[in-house]
């Protein structure tokens, strides 16, 4: 059963039943969902009760490893490109281009149980309650596992989606070079996920992306879904400062040419632009490496990292100016030679306003609350958006914590945001 022919993913037929009776009434299974994410949350985790599981490292490969085994388990056929992304096919009962939903598996250092993890269980778990009530969506499903989506090691971020999409082309992405000197190419290779398949594999009819918001909004509200129809402007630059190393006793300041007061300043200049331009501005330093990093020393070479984002393409560019000319004053004022390097820069995207309202509704027949939004944080869909129709689901963020251990969402959401994800992509594969 088509949507409506008009050749749209998400158009709004007000209280359109799931497409065929068999699947009304369907529900996911909640203790299942839970049980697959602490399985998958256990992989890579530290001490301080973290997900560690950086991209392309043992950890990561063993979550893979993990994922395409359930995939397997559930009767999906599985893929693998050329970048490692991880695709899981359920067939339709016709041929046609899939519905595709999923996200990460690779963490931050510090991450939680859920960022990225949710979107790829919650998509199997779609799967497996379409197994067990013996139903067939006429499009094909494909749950998707994107490659190194955090950027935590190997920048760009969303670096698998945005190759996937034509956005970064095969070769340069092998070659990218992690914070630790690894290439990642070889790191792929390591692991044994550099697929065959080629890039861009399946040109979806629609792409859906359930995700923790990560964020305070939802959980200050009081609001149980997040339809998510945007998604902010993200400028990451790695900032090098040579100075002088000098003894941190003798030398007068007048004299000195001391990189490590520049990563400082760079870090304090950063929250007084965003405070200038108010509204959604952030900016963040992120990483600062000091040498030779000893007391008595005056630093002779700093590096740090520079993450400014916005809503609002104008004002990110004008985050961006204000940065630089702080860069070349600075550089003067204390006679060091600074150097940047772009490490990802992604214009605000605006999702399908048809899928949003397909998720709205369906957590409206489903009761609960929800709320139009915009994401802070980057997201595979965002690449996917450049290819089909996308939009994104989220579920609250306890206390908007993320990208740190204490990251946590109520069972009773990271279930409703499912259920949801469960009836929009019956309806749009229908
Ligand atoms: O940086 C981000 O927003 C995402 O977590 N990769
Ligand atoms: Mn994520
Ligand atoms: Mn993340």
């Amino acid at each position: 059963m088509s949507c409506c022919g008009h050749g749209h993913a998400g158009h709004d037929h007000a209280g359109a039943a799931p497409a065929d009776p068999a699947l009304a009434g369907l529900a996911i299974r909640p203790d299942r969902l839970l049980d697959r994410l602490e399985q998958l949350a256990a992989i890579g985790r530290t001490d301080e009760g973290a997900c560690c599981r950086l991209a392309l490292t043992d950890e990561d490969r063993a979550g893979r490893d993990l994922v395409v085994s359930w995939m397997r388990e559930l009767g999906l056929e599985v893929r693998v490109d050329r970048i490692g992304n991880i695709f899981g096919v359920r067939r339709g009962s016709e041929d046609l281009a899939p519905v595709m939903s999923g996200s990460h598996i690779d963490t931050v250092r510090t991450g939680g149980r859920f960022d990225g993890n949710l979107g790829v269980l919650g998509a199997l778990e779609v799967v497996e309650t379409l197994n067990d009530a013996g139903a067939r969506t006429r499009r094909p499903l494909v749950v998707a596992v994107f490659t190194n989506e955090e950027g935590a090691r190997f920048a760009p971020d969303m670096l698998g989606s945005l190759a996937y999409v034509g956005g970064l082309p095969l070769q340069q992405a092998l070659d990218t070079v992690g914070i630790d000197g690894k290439r990642l190419g070889d790191e792929l290779e390591r692991i044994g996920y550099a697929g065959d398949a080629g890039l861009g594999l399946y040109r979806p009819h629609a792409f859906v992306e359930l995700h923790i918001e990560q964020g305070p909004v939802l959980d200050l509200e009081g609001v149980r879904i997040g339809a998510v129809e945007s998604l902010q402007g993200i400028s990451w630059q790695e900032v090098s400062i040579t100075g002088q190393s000098n003894h941190a006793g003798t030398t007068p300041m007048r004299l000195r040419h001391d990189a490590g007061y520049c990563a400082a300043a760079i870090g304090t200049k950063l929250r007084e632009i965003a405070r200038e331009l108010g509204g959604d501005q952030v900016c963040t330093m992120g990483m600062v490496k000091l040498h030779p990093n000893l007391i008595n020393v005056i630093a002779a070479r700093a590096t740090v990292t520079v993450d400014i984002r916005n809503t609002d393409e104008a004002r990110l560019q004008e985050a961006e100016r204000r940065f630089a000319d702080f860069l070349e004053a600075l550089a003067r004022a204390e006679g060091v030679k600074i150097e940047t390097r772009r490490l990802a820069r992604f214009e605000p995207v605006r999702f399908d306003d048809g899928i949003a309202h397909v998720v709205e509704r369906h957590a409206a027949a489903l009761g609960l609350s929800c709320r139009r939004m915009t994401s802070g944080a980057g997201h595979d869909a965002q690449m996917l958006a450049r290819i089909c129709p996308t939009a994104m689901i989220f579920v609250p963020s306890i206390g908007g914590i993320s990208h740190n251990p204490a990251e946590d969402t109520r069972p009773e959401d990271l279930a409703a945001g499912a259920d949801v994800l469960l009836r929009t992509l019956v309806e749009l594969a229908s």
